[in-house]
């Protein structure tokens, strides 16, 4: 992130715009800009803005202005359609800092690259630090804009003995019309500037996304993404909501970590495979479940 503040320092923008869900990119683009002294706004859907409260605190505290996007289902996807409207109207001092693998291109490329750093930091040393091998046998991520996935399996991609595992949120259930499930539910489509797989009409119209947490409710996966799927080089699972939710308490039991709801779908992916005694697996996880405590207070007693 420091790198991409550094870089639109030299294009001479002063200006700084972002789209976040769950928040986390709003508030590493809030950091960076608070660092660099630049003008930071982020454009964060108004149902995101409620569930996800800590992390517009922390963007305010950082100095960002966030400005709530009211339309459609009022969360990733019409935050994004904000930051772009902004980023075209204001070309000469603004620079976009994109979070997801999504947007026109070279969006999703370098947002990948940028990322690979997670796949390169557990290649070259985390792994065999652990287990004293030098490759999984699985790469497990959620997907919502795509990002965390494309880092973590970015530098496996071409390592055809790792299986790549992408999580999406099946929301209340696959036929309940409120899913976020774009590989089994979309259509090629276009959606901010990129061709991908989306969930839409037979008219084109985008299909408003359900996922009970921020982050994963997103119409589409994004270029690379939609290519792993058609290609067969990732396996593509989903999560409900619940079983989200129940993977969550799990983990915080078992392991002391609370995670972001988003890395909760991923580890529900974990019931999901048959494992044999040899499978070693890295899962992408995040332990920012403190943003989500509101929605995990409101599920407690599971
Ligand atoms: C912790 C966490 N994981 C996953 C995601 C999903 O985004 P992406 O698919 O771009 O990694 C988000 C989005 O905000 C997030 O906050």
């Amino acid at each position: 992130m420091l790198l991409v503040g550094a870089g639109a320092e030299r294009l001479g923008k002063k200006r700084i715009i972002a789209e976040t869900g769950a928040g986390q990119h709003g508030v590493a683009t809030a950091t960076v800009c608070a660092l660099k002294g630049m003008e930071c706004i982020v454009y964060m859907g108004e149902k995101d803005m409620e569930r996800q409260a800590p992390n517009v605190a922390r963007m305010k505290m950082l100095g960002a202005t966030v400005i709530p996007a009211t339309s459609g289902s009022k969360t990733l996807k019409d935050a994004t359609n904000e930051a772009i409207r902004d980023w075209i109207n204001n070309p000469g001092d603004t620079h976009y800092i994109i979070g997801g693998v999504v947007g026109p291109h070279p969006y999703p490329d370098m947002v990948a690259r940028f990322q690979s750093v997670i796949s390169e930091e557990m290649k070259s040393w985390q792994f065999f630090e652990k287990t004293g091998n030098n490759l999984p046998t699985h790469v497990i991520a959620c997907v919502g804009g795509g990002s965390n996935a494309a880092g973590a399996f970015y530098h496996f991609l071409n390592e055809p003995s790792v299986q790549l595992i992408a999580v999406e949120a099946a929301g209340e259930g696959m036929s309940s019309g409120k899913t976020a499930a774009t590989t089994q539910l979309g259509t090629p489509g276009i959606l901010h500037g990129s061709k991908n797989l989306l969930m839409q009409t037979e008219d084109g119209q985008v299909v408003e996304p359900h996922s009970i947490s921020a982050g994963l409710d997103y119409p589409g996966i994004g270029p690379l993404h939609a290519y792993l799927f058609e290609s067969g080089r990732a396996t593509f699972l989903s999560a409900t909501d619940d079983e989200a939710l129940a993977a969550a308490f799990e983990l915080a039991k078992l392991e002391g970590i609370i995670p972001a709801l988003e890395s909760a779908h991923t580890l529900h992916a974990l019931t999901m495979m048959k494992w044999v005694q040899e499978d070693i697996v890295i899962i992408c996880l995040s332990g920012r479940g403190d943003k989500d405590l509101s929605t995990y207070m409101k599920h407690i007693s599971l």
